[in-house]
């Protein structure tokens, strides 16, 4: 049984379980894509159909990460075609203007009073890890596989704000994606999983987390290029990315997700 945290019902449990012991075994193909949730192709090619049919019949779920936007269409009906329902996701990136942002926003802003900020790495309580589960889940955004949180399997960390209670307000995490030998995505950190809870929404904490979280992995990991997902229409999480520095880019993710192995088909927003 592999050693390790994850959150969410018994099926996203489980569907991270999976994920995490494919990863394992796939740590080391640069064909791949992890960031704590369900091991993806980085990209289709004429070999790729089996082994994503593989990746999605032992997980329930996997991607095509970077599908050129001329392609997208073609590849989602493809898939559609063999059976798959797809989740489709604007990819979000960019390197030194996000930087820069990052670190304007965390020089601008402050944490509301009472609200303080504690990161998730390997020595954080887990407690810390737990608060920060509980507030992505509540937004209907899917906690990493905790060791991908700790930074403990890859390069990777959280940041939880926790009111006067202790409770959670907010959270963001980052992770490596690709294996670092692609040529292409091999130097691009995920961001994201930003999730505010709503009685403390329009605090600015998922822009200051989220800003922390990119400065941490930088300075941390040396990471300088940062992408994520957005489903079109998350006006909000459009907002906080392109305050952040991040533009829309000519790339789409397609995910494809089990209904069965996860009800609501949907990993998460
Ligand atoms: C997205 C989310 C994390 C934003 O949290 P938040 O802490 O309220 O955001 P902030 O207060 O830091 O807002 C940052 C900026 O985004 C803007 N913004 C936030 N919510 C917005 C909305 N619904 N519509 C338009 N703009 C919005 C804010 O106005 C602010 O811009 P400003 O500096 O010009 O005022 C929160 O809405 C949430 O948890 N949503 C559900 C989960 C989700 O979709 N997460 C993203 C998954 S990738």
């Amino acid at each position: 049984m592999v050693n390790d945290r994850f959150f969410g019902t018994e099926s996203q449990q489980s569907l991270l379980r999976r994920g995490r012991s494919i990863y394992d075994l796939f740590a080391g193909d640069v064909r791949v894509s992890y960031h704590g949730r369900t091991v993806g192709l980085l990209r289709p090619s004429a070999e790729s159909g089996p082994l994503l049919d593989r990746l999605f019949a032992l997980q329930g779920a996997s991607t095509y990460a970077d599908v050129p936007a001329e392609d997208a269409d073609i590849v989602q009906s493809e898939l559609e075609a063999r059976g798959y329902s797809i989740t489709r996701y604007q990819c979000w990136s960019g390197g030194d203007t996000v930087i820069k942002a990052a670190r304007n926003i965390v020089a601008t802003y402050a944490l509301p009073k009472g609200i303080t900020a504690h990161w998730i790495d390997a020595d954080a309580p887990d407690l810390h890890l737990e608060r920060l589960a509980d507030v992505a889940l509540c937004c209907g955004v899917l906690p990493l596989a905790g060791s991908v949180l700790r930074g403990q399997l890859k390069p990777g960390l959280g940041i939880v704000a926790l009111d006067e209670h202790g409770q959670a307000a907010s959270c963001a995490a980052a992770s490596s994606f690709a294996h670092p030998d692609d040529t292409i995505r091999g130097s691009e950190a995920w961001w994201g999983m930003l999730a505010t809870h709503k009685q403390h929404r329009g605090k600015k904490l998922a822009l200051i987390l989220g800003a922390m979280a990119l400065l941490k992995m930088h300075e941390r990991f040396g990471f300088q290029q940062f992408m994520t997902g957005v489903q079109p229409g998350n006006t909000a999480s459009e907002a906080v990315c392109a305050k952040t520095g991040l533009s829309p880019q000519p790339r789409i993710i397609l995910t494809a997700v089990d209904a069965e192995a996860l009800p609501g088909g949907k990993l998460t927003s």
